[in-house]
């Protein structure tokens, strides 16, 4: 059977272009004992791969020839494992290729409850466990809290933008334009969303902030956690999550000053969702009811195919995607 995937040619200058990256054909693996066989239905595209590519991701490394590596929900073609039946949905690191073969122990079954499969890679998945980890475990938003979420419509700061809402805080989003500013304040709860391109984002978040930011949730770095941390209220929680301004930079930009902290008597968190991965079935639980009520949910960017993989990256790492990365195959 004929396995299309996407590896890695050449390590990218900067931003990532499609040239970087190419579209090969092997043959489908086949499974071994204790193995399953899966048809790729959706694949999960996220930052970390560009800073898997540049060597500086704790999960490894990608160079030149490696196959492009990613979760993804696949669907069972035939299963050596009594755990796994064909047909059944399954979650895993699967990466970029149209079939894969895992042993069952690296493999989840998706929720039979779950009504768009590919929400098991985006609000019930990494960015959703990322953004309930940041600001449900770690930073606990409670009514009251004013919470600034960066990159309000991606895959991480929508489903953040909602867990607080959910928890009564009220949230500041900023977003790169005003279509999806707009699509913060009507479909996600923000009271307000900043489009950060559009110039005075300092007097913007004193407009927005006027008694201090209590959470901020850094997804990016740079500008805007130096910015937030000068703004932040007494007792103030800063989540230090990613790094989306610097990642197609070959230099690290430097950060706030520490006094900035000490002021607010803030406490600051760094947050790798990997060690929060025991808990993940307790974080779905408690969303699978919003879910069902309408209270939650997840816009998604989906491309369309493998051989759409690579543009639908880059395009995340322009900061273009409108919702949580996803390809469809
Ligand atoms: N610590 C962890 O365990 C963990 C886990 C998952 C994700 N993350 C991090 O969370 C962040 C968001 O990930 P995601 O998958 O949800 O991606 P995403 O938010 O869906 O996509 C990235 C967004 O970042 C914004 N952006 C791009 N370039 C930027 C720049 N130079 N300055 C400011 N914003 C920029 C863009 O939104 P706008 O143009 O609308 O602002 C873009 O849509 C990333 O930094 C990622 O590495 C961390």
């Amino acid at each position: 059977m004929r396995n299309r995937q996407v590896k890695l040619k050449q390590y990218p200058e900067g931003m990532p272009r499609p040239g970087d990256f190419e579209l090969v054909t092997a043959q489908a693996p086949v499974p071994a004992e204790g193995h399953v066989l899966c048809r790729t239905r959706y694949l999960s595209l996220d930052p970390y791969m560009r800073s898997q590519i540049a060597g500086r991701h704790i999960s490894g490394t990608i160079a030149p020839g490696d196959l492009m590596r990613g979760e993804s929900v696949g669907e069972v073609v035939t299963s050596e494992n009594p755990g796994f039946e064909p047909g059944q949905l399954v979650r895993g690191f699967g990466g970029w290729q149209e079939y894969f073969a895992l042993p069952g122990d690296a493999l989840s079954p998706v929720s039979s409850q779950l009504s768009h499969p590919s929400w098991a890679l985006s609000l019930l998945g990494m960015t959703g466990l990322t953004a309930w980890a940041g600001m449900v475990w770690q930073a606990n938003v409670k009514p009251g809290d004013r919470v600034l979420i960066p990159a309000v419509t991606g895959g991480v700061g929508s489903a953040a933008a909602q867990f607080c809402t959910l928890h009564g805080a009220e949230v500041v989003g900023t977003a790169g334009s005003d279509e999806k500013c707009l699509f913060a304040k009507k479909e996600l709860g923000a009271e307000a969303c900043i489009n950060r391109k559009s110039g005075g984002l300092a007097t913007q978040l004193d407009d927005a902030f006027p008694e201090g930011i209590d959470v901020y949730f850094d997804l990016v770095g740079g500008e805007l956690l130096t910015l937030a941390s000068e703004r932040l209220a007494l007792n103030a929680r800063v989540v230090l999550a990613g790094l989306m301004s610097e990642y197609n930079q070959a230099e690290r930009a430097a950060g706030p000053p520490p006094g900035f902290w000490i002021r607010a008597r803030a406490i600051v968190y760094g947050l790798v969702v990997y060690d929060f991965e025991a808990r993940r079935e307790e974080f779905i639980q408690a969303c699978l009811p919003h879910i069902a009520a309408g209270r939650l949910s997840q816009r998604e960017d989906v491309a369309e195919g493998i051989e759409a993989t690579s543009e639908a990256f880059c395009r995340l790492m322009r900061g273009e995607n409108f919702g949580k990365a996803i390809v469809a195959m």
